[in-house]
């Protein structure tokens, strides 16, 4: 799928399996990609690791004094953050612009598509809930994370994590978010992408993230965007999906 795409990389251990998910959404026709990361996002891995993927890879702390964040925005047909934090998602949800990602993310004139990955209690604290619902009200699209078995770092054994989709999931579901109508924010439902999955759903093994079984994805994501419920627990919800290797913060 051709088209611009600027990618948001957080801070969080997800980010351990992100060349591969760089490799699957470059690959065969992939986006051209450029790459804003977080300060964390470079403490936990080396620019110039992502650099051997993607030859422009820009850096909070680094760049931002030095990169025009709105050019940024204006250059991305489209902006998808994956991993994205707990953090990054509380900035996008009020409207704050402390970082280059930030600014980048406030500045950009159309949906933005996010795939979470935190602790599970993390992605289950009221707090987070209330961001992602603004989130999906203002018109961004916000993935469910996948539950699945995953190294704790705290504990260092493995645990349950909000990890993110496979990367041939997140390869399916930014193909299909780059097909969209190149609308404004509010324009048009980006909702109406027929991935996040129902309450109950559960993922149809190692298939393309749009599918979920159980209730009509387009009507579940339409009503997300719209601000309807995230639905109770919705982790557990999808708790027979494989997870891309990664790690829990
Ligand atoms: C090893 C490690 C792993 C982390 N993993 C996560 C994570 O998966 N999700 C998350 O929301 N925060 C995680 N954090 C915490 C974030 O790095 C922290 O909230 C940071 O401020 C996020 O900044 P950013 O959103 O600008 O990248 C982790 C922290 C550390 C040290």
């Amino acid at each position: 799928m051709s088209g611009r795409l600027l990618l948001g990389v957080c801070g969080s251990a997800n980010i351990l399996a992100l060349p591969q998910h760089l490799i699957a959404l470059a690959g065969d026709g992939g986006p051209e990609i450029r790459i804003v990361m977080t300060r964390s996002a470079a403490a936990l891995m080396p620019p110039a690791t992502l650099g051997l993927l993607c030859p422009d890879v820009l850096c909070d702390g680094r760049d931002e004094l030095t990169t025009s964040h709105v050019s940024l925005a204006g250059w991305a047909d489209r902006l998808v953050v994956l991993p994205a934090t707990a953090n990054i998602l509380g900035q996008a949800a009020g409207g704050l612009a402390s970082g280059l990602l930030s600014s980048v993310l406030l500045a950009h004139e159309r949906p933005v598509l996010f795939f979470p990955a935190m602790n599970r209690h993390m992605w289950r604290h009221p707090a987070v809930r209330r961001n992602v619902a603004r989130l999906r009200a203002d018109g961004h699209v916000v993935m469910e994370p996948v539950l699945g078995p995953a190294w704790q770092v705290a504990t260092q054994d493995v645990q349950e994590n909000c990890g993110l989709p496979t990367p041939t999931a997140v390869r399916a579901v930014v193909d299909e978010f780059l097909r969209l109508p190149l609308d404004p924010l509010g324009a048009t439902e980006a909702g109406g992408l027929a991935t996040p999955p129902p309450p109950g759903a559960r993922r149809d093994g190692d298939a393309a993230a749009g599918a979920w079984s159980g209730a009509p994805p387009s009507a579940t994501a339409g009503r997300q965007a719209r601000g309807g419920p995230v639905g109770p627990a919705p982790v557990g919800a999808v708790g027979a999906a494989r997870p891309a290797p990664g790690r829990e913060g």
